[in-house]
């Protein structure tokens, strides 16, 4: 059973869909990967599995639980988290307070929890008392990883988790989503960097106009002309 299932997923934000017929899977273990051009949907799909988008149709299953219908805030405690791309931390509350929020919805004692995640994310431990406002873009994003993994997800998805960040902070964060993956997590990340996508990706799903036509092991993906399917012109990879 995959840790994430979409099938047939369309959504919007008015009546006019901008995702239709979206299916996807994401394994316990693996890295999942969406790229696209920008304004394909990759966000929107993300906001609708999460729940704060309905779909429309489809159906999401975190494991053998049906959460299609189900408010968006209960979603983290049956193990499915969203780190959004923007926004993502409580700049006024410290590192470990910003913890403290992330393990609210998390069962039993979550002081060895925090501790567990602090001595993994060791910039952070570094800066446990600090305001989240005083870090780095990168230290922020990397907070608002470890806030969600307070819940000890099955499933994390990341919208663009290393926009903005410079290469060597890029491979910091790559790091930790290969590492929770190794976990057993199942990880779903929209990724701009199509070379990052490729490289630390099992499975990639290309979203163009709202559709995924395109996916494959990333082994398979690497071989395509992307530009071409970007553009939109999938079928000249069909020849
Ligand atoms: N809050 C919103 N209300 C209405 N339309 C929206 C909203 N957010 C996004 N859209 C529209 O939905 C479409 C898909 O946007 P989305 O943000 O999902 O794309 P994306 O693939 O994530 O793009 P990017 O690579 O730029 O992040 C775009 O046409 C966008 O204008
Ligand atoms: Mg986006």
């Amino acid at each position: 059973m995959p840790a994430l299932l979409a099938e047939n997923v369309t959504a919007g934000y008015g009546r006019t869909p901008i995702i239709t017929d979206i299916s996807l899977s994401v394994e316990q273990g693996t890295v999942t990967t969406i790229i696209g051009p920008n304004g394909a949907g990759k966000s929107t799909f993300a906001k609708t599995v999460v729940g704060i988008l309905r779909a429309s149709t489809g159906r999401i299953m975190v494991g053998d639980l049906d959460i299609t219908r189900m408010p968006g805030h209960q979603i983290p405690r049956h193990g499915l988290v969203y780190v959004p791309q923007n926004d993502n931390v409580f700049k006024n509350l410290t590192v470990r307070e910003n913890l403290e929020v992330g393990g609210f919805a998390a069962k039993g004692n979550t002081d060895a929890r925090m501790e567990e995640i602090l001595s993994i994310f060791t910039d952070l431990n570094k800066a446990r008392e600090k305001k989240a406002g005083f870090l780095s873009g990168g230290q922020q994003n990397l907070l608002a990883i470890a806030r969600s993994l307070m819940v000890e997800p099955s499933v994390i998805v990341l919208d663009e988790p290393t926009a903005g960040l410079s290469p060597a902070y890029t491979d910091v964060v790559w790091n930790q989503i290969e590492r929770i993956a190794a976990s057993g997590t199942g990880v779903l990340v929209v990724e701009q960097n199509v070379e990052r996508a490729l490289k630390h990706a099992h499975f990639v799903h290309i979203f163009v106009a709202g559709s995924n036509h395109v996916h494959g092991l990333a082994s398979e993906i690497v071989a395509l002309d992307l530009a071409a399917i970007f553009l939109g012109r999938a079928e000249a990879n069909r020849s």
